[in-house]
């Protein structure tokens, strides 16, 4: 069987979203300290609803192909929704990472989340820091 899956070949020889939004509403950057990748989303909210969202990953093919699902999934979205949106959720859309780099998924469910943050406190809106909690990856416990 081969180690990646078409969806996850397929998101990362075509990816989706790539790129910068000037004047984004929110931005969120996150790094894995173990691999020293970087991922950085982009959102621009219109109505609590993300219009658009980009993406620039400089990081391994995995991370690559999970930025690009990622935004994907969100697109069009509410805040909210993608809020909700999980590193399981996106593994499971790509039908599956290998275990060892299901870690890597778990970079863009951080960015999203960074990239919301960032969108509420530039514009004063009150949330659970607990939806926010950052440190420990309680995924893949890597
Ligand atoms: Fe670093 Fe995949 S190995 S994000």
């Amino acid at each position: 069987m081969a180690l990646y899956s078409e969806k996850v070949m397929d998101h990362f020889t075509h990816h989706r979203n790539v790129g910068v939004i000037e004047n984004a509403d929110g931005v969120g950057e996150v790094g894995n300290a173990k691999c020293g990748d970087i991922m950085k989303i982009y959102l621009k909210i219109d109505n609590d609803v993300i219009t658009d969202v980009k993406f620039e990953t400089f990081g391994c093919g995995s991370a690559i192909a999970s930025s690009s699902m990622a935004t994907e999934m969100i697109k069009g979205k509410p805040v909210s929704e993608a809020l909700q949106l999980s590193n399981k959720a996106v593994a499971e859309a790509l039908d599956g990472l290998p275990a060892h780099k299901l870690h890597c998924s778990v970079l863009a469910e951080e960015a999203i989340k960074a990239a919301v943050k960032d969108y509420y406190d530039r514009h004063g809106i009150a949330y659970d820091p607990s939806e926010f909690a950052e440190g420990s990856c309680a995924h893949c416990h890597e």
